[in-house]
């Protein structure tokens, strides 16, 4: 009888068994020094309109003054490509949170920072991908805005057409947001402006470069 793995019993009926991977040349030690970086995943969480994608994109370009390699999984991004296929049930969600990981996973492996920014509105689902990136990449930031404030700014009208019941699952609104526990830093757009952000991001993500930032001027906010 052939063998099976705990990894075969979770794949759907129709996913192939006979799969076996290549050993991998473990080569993280030679890029961290040529890259000069310990690669994270940078995962921030929180409602639409909290203002996620303005702190990933302004930190990505941040790190990469500070002779950093990041690069941003934006979900409104990804769900155009990879993810065209997803909705927002509960379950679409859920796969979007893996595959993302999985992605996010993949960019650590090849040495590089990876900036999430996802709504990833379930504990459980941020915990999928904290197993996925590994627990000693994964930085979890809660970008914290609340509700009112989120729906106050609406960049993309999306509040506008949920209120007038155009949108269904709304999160915040008619499908749950779980707020982390326990997040690595908490970031609220409406008391913080990005760029003092993304400034606390690189305070937390200095331990983890090598080299790089001795000559760039690292501002930190006051307090
Ligand atoms: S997640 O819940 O699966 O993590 P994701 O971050 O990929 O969500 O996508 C959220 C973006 O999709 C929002 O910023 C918004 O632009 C758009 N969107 C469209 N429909 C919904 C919905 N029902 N709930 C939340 N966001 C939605």
């Amino acid at each position: 009888m052939e063998e099976r793995t705990a990894i075969d019993d979770d794949k759907p009926a129709y996913a192939s068994r006979h799969i076996t991977p290549h050993p991998r040349n473990v080569h993280a030690a030679r890029r961290r020094e040529l890259l000069g970086q310990r690669p994270s995943t940078v995962w921030l969480t929180g409602l639409s309109g909290a203002g996620k994608s303005t702190i990933a994109f302004a930190l990505e370009s941040r790190l990469l003054e500070l002779g950093q390699l990041a690069t941003v999984l934006d979900g409104d991004g990804l769900r155009q490509g990879i993810n065209a296929d997803l909705g927002f049930s509960g379950s679409d969600r859920e796969e979007n949170v893996r595959r993302t990981a999985e992605i996010a996973a993949l960019f650590n492996d090849a040495g590089i920072i990876a900036i999430v920014a996802l709504i990833s509105p379930t504990r459980a689902g941020r915990e999928v991908a904290r197993g996925i990136v590994g627990a000693d990449r994964f930085l979890e930031v809660h970008v914290s805005t609340e509700l009112a404030i989120c729906e106050r700014r609406d960049p993309k009208g999306l509040y506008q057409k949920v209120r007038a019941g155009l949108i269904a699952n709304f999160t915040g609104i008619s499908a749950d947001y779980e707020s982390p526990v326990a997040p690595a830093l908490s970031l609220d757009t409406a008391e913080a402006s990005a760029e003092d952000c993304v400034a606390r991001l690189v305070e937390m993500l200095l331990p983890q470069f090598d080299r790089g930032v001795e000559n760039a001027e690292v501002s930190l906010p006051a307090g």
